[in-house]
């Protein structure tokens, strides 16, 4: 009953344009009705159908998100066989009715759809307009000669499955449903604005174009006029209000001025070597899925911002167009990206694919078409991107032909030929440190085909996805960044992704794969966001906003600061720099373009002290209010001198007399400390494969032999060997508690025994006290975690918390909330009492297990105890980002080696 058209009866693509043609909105409730299959009686067409009986369904939504069947999630897999262009008989399909007034006159309407998944036909007052497919794309009928004065009757079928979703397999829940906007609108108006960074202005269509700002009247089509502009750019959003009059209405838009280009290998924004600091954005709510609401996209832009990324790829289909008027107007470079992706057809050796298959030519450049012209006139869209992982082939060839003839002004991005035949830049996704590097010396593997080889040696290079951000991390932005910072071709990158796909749920709090009873399903692979699906940022975000400042605070030697401008179009004029000292700030006078400038003169104090030089909003942004932070810069400036510590007894800690080991510490009951290698498996060590060497090694299951315990007056020494069984791996450990003054000193001296020839996940010791100690202060890296290739947010500074402060709460649960460098720490009960702990390590503490954490599903199987556990680690394994890409760089692994953690324990 499907076949490769892609639809019938549709209207010319034109552009999104805000027309003064009167409109009716359609959205609201509507009639609903879900059959479990595509063949359903047709009667609910006629407009004298009583649909009384039906339920009523707000349009727009997901049918899943209200109850009728559910939500499912895989990632490559087609959820139904591979038998293109057939599609399963278990076809959920929802009828749609509408009922609605129209006045008279209105022969010249059109009903507009925004977005409608996966297949619609749609009647208008019995007659039947069409159907439309290509979920994320507008679809126009003529409505006019159906309409008649007064009551209307709109009847709409959708399936959830058609020969199109074999074109749909972006990795993202499958949700049916009208989903985006219905419209009934008089405007019919088109045009495509050609406006470059040095004033020239052009249109194509039809009427008089005017921008009065710039003093210009009645501009004809096709005639270029030379302004003096201030062009747009990401960082200086500058828009120009237009009116369009045409033969029938008048259009309102905005304006914005600049041009793209590609020279000598290196990607320009008007004339400049435009850098992408950006972020994969599906379009995602905890309880709307992909029927975002407008304040929740604005939500999306001013995060971004505040979080200093620039540019987003609309990944893997054209958003909303609102949030590309939101692009334009708050300032984001953005990829518009076809909907298209075809990757479940690699797992049958991509036999059939579509994207070589002429059949579907039509189905390609009709999907081209739908975004390019809707989307022509927004000064943000600085690429068009075919689609994501659709193979090769030559309807890829079609779509690039076509879209070259329309739209010469914007490069073309596809990822998935390495050859780049069809395109403008050179893309990769989660391409390593080394190859990265590589490509941008210019030294990446040839291809086989010398010409294309040469052609591609001459692309920018564009990383549209990297960092996979799934769950705790990701690591290593940094290592990325050098690299775009250092080589002209790199153009930058986009972090894989921006929000945790985590839908709400009453029992599970959010729930991803698997979680519906799917069958086939990809589980938790939906979680890899910066954001949590309620938008809170995650550390990943928090590091990203240091990795992407655009104002980069260093300090060259002593008594300097240097101040280094990466915004590629503004100066430094609109920011403050303010240089603290514990209480005490000073304002320090920056040239505009940066520079290295003295920092104030401070007095040495005996306590560690650190300078911070933070770079503030002077004034309001549109996106963020005055004295918001875009950068920051730390420097010690005293180094403490350790406190002697001169001898006392061991009488603040009990010890059990046969094997040595701690039972109260000042009174207080705790349980260890005993040596700890082993963290909850986080998804990168879960889908990356560590997890799997870790738990072979046994390190899930260390246990614990006491060989001698010797005790004097102020000194106590156990030494043990913590091996896993079924191994001749161990650690040779010794704990030595001495008496000191205000308290006992623990040293833990460790000697890996065996070849240990994978690395470790933590090398610490972990204990426990009650829960009543739960309120945290801390003098170290804080306020958030930090593992050694994350935690660039982390500023050394006294920080406080109470232990449920301290748990970062990833959709699924893993290592996370370890506070880095931590010189001293007190746990205390409300009253004050409690233990402190000093020394150089990290810290973590929550109120549940690492077994309880590890056998987690979803955040609430955490249930706390009636114990408080600490992890006091020396070191921990980097996190990186293997769920999907690399794994941790070398100079990040934690290796099992000689080493001695020392603890000081007083009284707070
Ligand atoms: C890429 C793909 C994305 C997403 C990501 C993993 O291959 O383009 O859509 O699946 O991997 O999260």
């Amino acid at each position: 009953m499907f076949d490769h058209a892609p639809s019938a009866g549709l209207r010319a693509p034109r552009a999104a344009l805000a027309g003064d043609a009167p409109a009716i909105d359609l959205n609201g409730p509507w009639s609903f009705r879900l059959s479990p299959d595509a063949h359903a009686s047709l009667d609910f067409v006629n407009p004298h159908y009583d649909d009384s009986a039906w339920d009523r369904l707000p349009v727009p939504s997901h049918w899943p998100l209200h109850g009728y069947g559910s939500p499912a999630y895989t990632n490559v897999s087609y959820p139904f066989p591979i038998d293109p262009p057939n599609v399963p008989d278990d076809n959920p399909t929802g009828d749609y009715r509408r009922v609605f007034e129209v006045p008279e006159g209105w022969d010249d309407a059109v009903l507009r759809f925004d977005g409608v998944d996966s297949h619609a036909r749609v009647w208008l007052n019995g007659h039947e307009l069409g159907f439309t497919t290509g979920s994320r794309l507008a679809a126009e009928f003529t409505a006019g000669p159906w309409l008649v004065t007064g009551r209307n009757v709109l009847a709409v079928r959708v399936h959830q499955w058609s020969a199109a979703s074999y074109l749909e397999d972006q990795d993202m829940w499958w949700l049916p449903g009208i989903f985006r906007d219905v419209t009934l609108t008089r405007s019919t108006a088109d045009l495509f604005v050609r406006a470059t960074h040095d004033g020239r202005l052009s249109f194509e269509g039809d009427g008089l174009l005017s921008v009065p700002a710039l003093g210009l009247t009645g501009l004809e089509p096709g005639v270029e006029a030379r302004l003096d502009v201030t062009p747009w750019s990401a960082e200086n959003p500058v828009l120009y209000d237009a009116v369009h009059v045409g033969a029938t209405e008048t259009v309102r838009l905005r304006i914005g001025f600049r041009t793209v280009s590609i020279e000598n290998g290196v990607l320009l924004a008007n004339g400049v070597p435009l850098k992408l600091r950006g972020v994969n954005r599906h379009e995602f709510h905890p309880d709307h899925g992909r029927a975002v609401p407008y304040e929740t996209m604005r939500e999306d832009v001013l995060l971004m911002k505040r979080h200093n990324v620039n540019a987003v790829r609309t990944s893997h289909y054209p958003p909303h167009p609102a949030f590309l008027d939101l692009c334009d107007e708050y300032g984001l470079w953005v990829i518009d990206e076809c909907d298209l992706e075809t990757h479940g057809f690699g797992q049958a050796g991509w036999r059939r694919n579509p994207s070589d298959d002429p059949a579907w030519a039509d189905a390609y450049v009709e999907r081209m078409r739908r975004m390019v012209e809707r989307d022509k006139n927004h000064p943000s869209i600085i690429m068009w991107s075919l689609g994501n992982e659709s193979g090769t082939g030559r309807n890829l060839g079609l779509m690039a032909d076509w879209v070259r003839e329309r739209d010469p002004s914007r490069p073309i991005h596809y990822e998935g030929d390495l050859t780049c035949a069809d395109t403008d830049v050179y893309s990769r996704m989660y391409a390593s440190v080394a190859e990265v590097e590589a490509i941008g010396k210019g030294e990446e593997t040839p291809l086989d085909d010398p010409t294309l080889d040469a052609r591609r040696r001459r692309m920018p290079f564009v990383h549209c996805e990297y960092a996979h951000a799934m769950g705790n991390g990701p690591g290593g932005l940094l290592d990325y960044q050098d690299l775009y910072d250092a080589h002209p071709r790199l153009a930058g990158g986009f972090i894989w992704e921006w929000i945790d796909h985590g839908l709400r749920h009453e029992k599970l709090g959010y729930a991803y794969g698997g979680d519906y009873g799917e069958p086939v399903h990809d589980s938790n692979f939906v979680i890899d966001g910066l954001v949590f699906p309620d938008r809170t940022p995650s550390p990943g975000l928090l590091d990203l906003k240091v990795v992407f400042a655009p104002v980069r605070i260093t300090f060259p030697s002593t008594g300097e600061v240097s101040i280094e401008n990466r915004y590629g179009f503004r100066d430094l004029t609109h920011l403050r720099f303010e240089a603290t000292v514990e209480d005490v700030t000073t304002i320090l006078e920056v040239p505009a373009e940066g520079g290295v400038v003295k920092l104030p003169a401070t007095t040495p104090t005996k306590d560690e002290t650190w300078l911070t030089v933070r770079a503030v909003l002077t004034a309001d942004e549109p996106w963020a209010p005055a004295g918001h932070e875009i950068a920051w810069g730390q420097v010690r400036l005293t180094t403490p001198t350790p406190a002697p510590r001169s001898g006392g007894s061991l009488t603040g800690a009990d010890f059990s007399e046969g094997t040595g080991r701690l039972i109260r510490l000042f009174g207080i009951e705790v349980e260890g400390p005993r040596l700890e290698l082993w963290r909850a498996p986080i998804d990168n060590e879960r889908f990356g494969g560590l997890d799997w060497h870790w738990r072979t090694m046994g390190l899930h299951r260390l246990t614990h032999r006491v060989d001698a315990v010797n005790r004097d007056e102020d000194r106590l020494t156990v030494v043990t060997r913590v091996a896993p069984a079924a191994s001749d791996l161990g650690l040779r450990t010794t704990y030595t508690w001495t008496g000191v003054a205000d308290g006992v000193l623990l040293e833990v001296h460790v000697v890996p025994e065996g070849e240990w020839k994978h690395p470790i996940p933590r090398l610490g010791v972990a204990m426990s006290i009650p829960a009543e100690y739960d309120q945290v202060t801390w003098y170290g890296r804080g306020p958030g975690e930090a593992y050694p290739d994350t935690g660039l947010a982390a500023r050394v500074g006294r920080w406080s918390a109470t232990v449920d402060e301290f748990q970062t709460p990833y959709v699924f649960p893993q290592e996370n909330g370890h506070r880095a460098e931590v010189r001293w720490a007190t746990l205390t009960d409300a009253t004050g009492r409690g233990i402190r702990i000093s020394g150089n390590y990290g810290l973590t503490a929550r109120r549940w297990t690492t077994a309880a954490l590890e056998e987690a599903r979803h955040l609430p199987d955490l249930v706390p105890g009636d114990r408080i556990h600490l992890n006091l680690d020396l070191a921990h394994h980097g996190i990186g980002s293997a769920s999907c890409g690399p794994g941790v760089l070398p100079q990040y692994e934690l290796q099992a080696r000689e080493s001695t953690l020392t603890l000081h324990f007083t009284h707070p």
